[in-house]
């Protein structure tokens, strides 16, 4: 079978097999040849594990310097009579491939993290097969909707605006456009829900949940993804609901903490820059500003990937040379400080200025954008030939 992008909206309606296992391979390849991570843990249970910040927090953690084991949970859907399957299932096959040509141990639950039953299989996994306990938690898990624990009532989140409507341009990934974009503001029952869905409620009841299974280990250390971003993007993200939820999550950071002092342990939120992912391309009228960001982070020879964000979080800050993790004054561990510098800020909003609906190709990284989101299905990479037939019985025979 052969296999070619098909993208609706923003979603990307295939993945290819093989560039998902080179998108693995960049990344194991990005982390072996980076300043190695010194003391960091040796088991590690990542949430999220399939995609993104969280596939990258793992790639970094088996590979980067730290050599851990890890349990893996993520959403996905293999290939079927149906279709070829998810990118994230395929990330999951390879990762585990690559890590048990080390002797690691990484083990792939693929399923709903909010449900029991997943809770249970994990506990149950970490306690007879993966030595009793981990010291690292990732919490990456990014979701429109969770359900309600005591009802199963489904919470589904609102990317929308708190107090005043926005409209701007946003790209359509799907046709090559930019367009106008109306951004509405939130009901309250739509804010409620969107800190009940990306706030810090599941990952705070993941983390005593696993607490209360004995299964953290003395000293562990949990951390989530955050976003804040430059004023510009306030009134989509930081002032509006995503942010709201965000705010939940570092709160819930600070609960956490206080709970894990008593074997040591401690928790974070990590900021992170503003990137392609999966999960992003869904935030209306922020696309300008990431191709403005990559534009100008990329001539300045500051720009990162997932990857080397995580493989700089862990290296340099969560697992750095001494016991100190360096956070700012509200607790928080800052890898989107490049991101943030006040003179890529400066450069960033006179593009964005600029950008048109005819000029965006030119004023602002469109192609980076494009290729990025290409590659997150396992599309745009140089050596994988697209017009070589997949042999979709061999991915059959895979498992995760
Ligand atoms: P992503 O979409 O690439 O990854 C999300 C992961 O969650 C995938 O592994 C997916 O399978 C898993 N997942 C979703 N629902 C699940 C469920 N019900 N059960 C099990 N697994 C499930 O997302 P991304 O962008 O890596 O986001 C991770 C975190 O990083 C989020 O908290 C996000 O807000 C944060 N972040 C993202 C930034 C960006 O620019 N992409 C910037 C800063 C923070």
């Amino acid at each position: 079978m052969i296999i070619k992008p098909i993208i609706q909206g923003v979603v990307a309606r295939s993945a290819h097999p093989l560039g998902c296992q080179q998108a693995v391979l960049n990344q194991i390849d990005y982390v072996k040849n980076a300043p190695q991570i010194a003391n960091g843990p040796k088991k590690v249970l990542v949430l999220g594990a399939s995609s993104g910040f969280g596939l990258a927090s793992r790639i970094s953690m088996a590979f980067g310097g730290s050599q851990a084991d890890t349990v893996g949970v993520s959403f996905e859907r293999g290939p079927s009579d149906k279709g070829v399957g998810t990118a994230g299932w395929y990330n999951n096959v390879f990762f585990r491939e690559e890590a048990e040509k080390q002797g690691l141990i990484a083990k792939n639950f693929v399923g709903d993290a909010f449900s029991q039953d997943m809770r249970d299989q994990v506990v149950s996994y970490i306690q007879n097969e993966f030595g009793g306990s981990v010291d690292l938690v990732v919490y990456s898990l990014a979701t429109g909707v969770r359900p309600n624990p005591e009802t199963g009532e489904l919470w589904r989140s609102s990317i929308k605006t708190i107090g005043e409507p926005v409209s701007g341009p946003t790209i359509n990934i799907e046709q090559d456009t930019l367009e106008s974009m109306d951004v509405g503001t939130a009901s309250a029952d739509e804010l409620e829900a969107t800190v009940k869905v990306m706030g810090g409620e599941d990952w705070a009841s993941w983390i005593s949940m696993l607490n209360d299974a004995g299964v953290l280990d003395k000293g562990c250390r949990t951390v989530a993804y955050s976003y804040v971003g430059p004023e510009v993007t306030y009134p989509i993200y930081h002032h509006g609901t995503l942010g709201r939820a965000k705010a939940h999550l570092h709160n819930t950071a600070d609960l956490l903490n206080e709970q894990l002092a008593d074997i040591d342990g401690a928790a974070y939120v990590s900021v992170c820059k503003a990137l392609v992912t999966k999960a992003s391309v869904f935030i209306p009228a922020f696309s300008p500003y990431i191709l403005s960001l990559f534009k100008v982070m990329k001539e300045k020879g500051t720009h990162e990937g997932c990857i080397e964000q995580m493989q700089r979080l862990f290296g340099e800050r969560l697992y750095g040379k001494s016991n100190h993790v360096p956070v700012d004054d509200a607790r928080l561990i800052r890898v989107d400080d490049w991101e943030l510098e006040p003179d890529t800020q400066d450069a960033v909003k006179v593009l964005m200025a600029q950008m048109t609906a005819d000029n965006f190709h030119q004023i602002g990284d469109y192609a980076g954008y494009k290729l990025d989101f290409l590659q997150l299905n396992g599309f745009g990479y140089d050596n994988v030939n697209y017009d070589a037939p997949v042999d979709m019985e061999k991915m059959l025979a895979l498992h995760p």
